[in-house]
């Protein structure tokens, strides 16, 4: 595992922002596995800049997201879709037709989620996967549990995950209470990994994850086993390792 530690979250982002710009100017067909949350929002600034400066070039790359709240409808304004578009797509030239996100309006779990599987298998493996991690240790919204879930599902989000999200939504009932997932299989064949993490608040479960036993209940923690594994965090995430 590579570790960056960067003194505090600008910088987080700057280095984690130059990662992917480095994997689209490389490679440009680049299928980018992409996360929503708090963490990446800078990062994703930062390639809004550089896109629009003409440094850093979207036009072949293809994007696909981890999960998405199950019921929300993409013009939704707390939907993973709607938070994409406006924190990145509008402002990089992906072109619309290549970014995936799990559709949250389909209520049939087994088919959407058989649809994403076959996307992902159709266009992956995934060369660049981006994390941002829960404070149980969830990555995607694969929450802790018994088991590593391989394949995209259906899942109920656990009540730190609905307390951690309630800041976004005008009040704990209105958190949806399940979302569909990307599974841990494609997230593990994905060339290579790079998870972000930021504040004082993530040390703890940033140690448990990468120096703890391997085990579904802090799902990072299988993350270990990937070859290819980056992690960026600032002084206060990563104060613990
Ligand atoms: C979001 C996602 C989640 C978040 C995690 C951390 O697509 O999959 O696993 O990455 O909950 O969220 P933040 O960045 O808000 O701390």
């Amino acid at each position: 595992m590579r570790v960056f530690k960067e003194k505090d979250y600008a910088a987080m982002c700057r280095r984690a922002a130059n990662l992917m710009a480095a994997q689209v100017t490389v490679k440009p067909k680049s299928v980018l596995g992409l996360a929503t949350g708090s963490t990446p929002l800078g990062m994703y600034e930062l390639l809004g800049q550089w896109c629009a400066a003409g440094d850093v070039d979207f036009s072949n790359a293809i994007s696909i997201n981890l999960d998405e709240y199950k019921g929300l409808r993409p013009d939704n304004d707390q939907s993973y879709r709607y938070f994409m578009e406006t924190n990145l797509f509008k402002h990089i030239n992906i072109a619309p037709e290549n970014t995936h996100v799990p559709d949250g309006t389909r209520d049939d779990a087994k088919a959407e989620c058989a649809r994403y599987d076959a996307l992902i298998e159709e266009l992956g493996p995934i060369d660049l996967q981006l994390l941002g991690l829960g404070h149980n240790g969830h990555i995607g919204f694969n929450e802790p549990g018994d088991v590593f879930v391989r394949d995209t599902h259906r899942v109920d989000l656990s009540q730190s995950t609905i307390d951690a999200n309630q800041r976004f939504f005008a009040s704990e009932a209105d958190v949806p209470r399940q979302a569909y997932t990307m599974g841990i299989g494609a997230i593990m064949r994905a060339k290579h990994v790079l998870l972000i993490a930021s504040g004082a608040a993530k040390a703890d479960i940033i140690q448990q994850a990468f120096f703890g036993p391997i085990t579904p209940h802090v799902p990072a923690s299988i993350l270990q086993l990937h070859r290819n594994m980056t992690l960026v965090g600032d002084e206060e995430a990563l104060s613990k390792i």
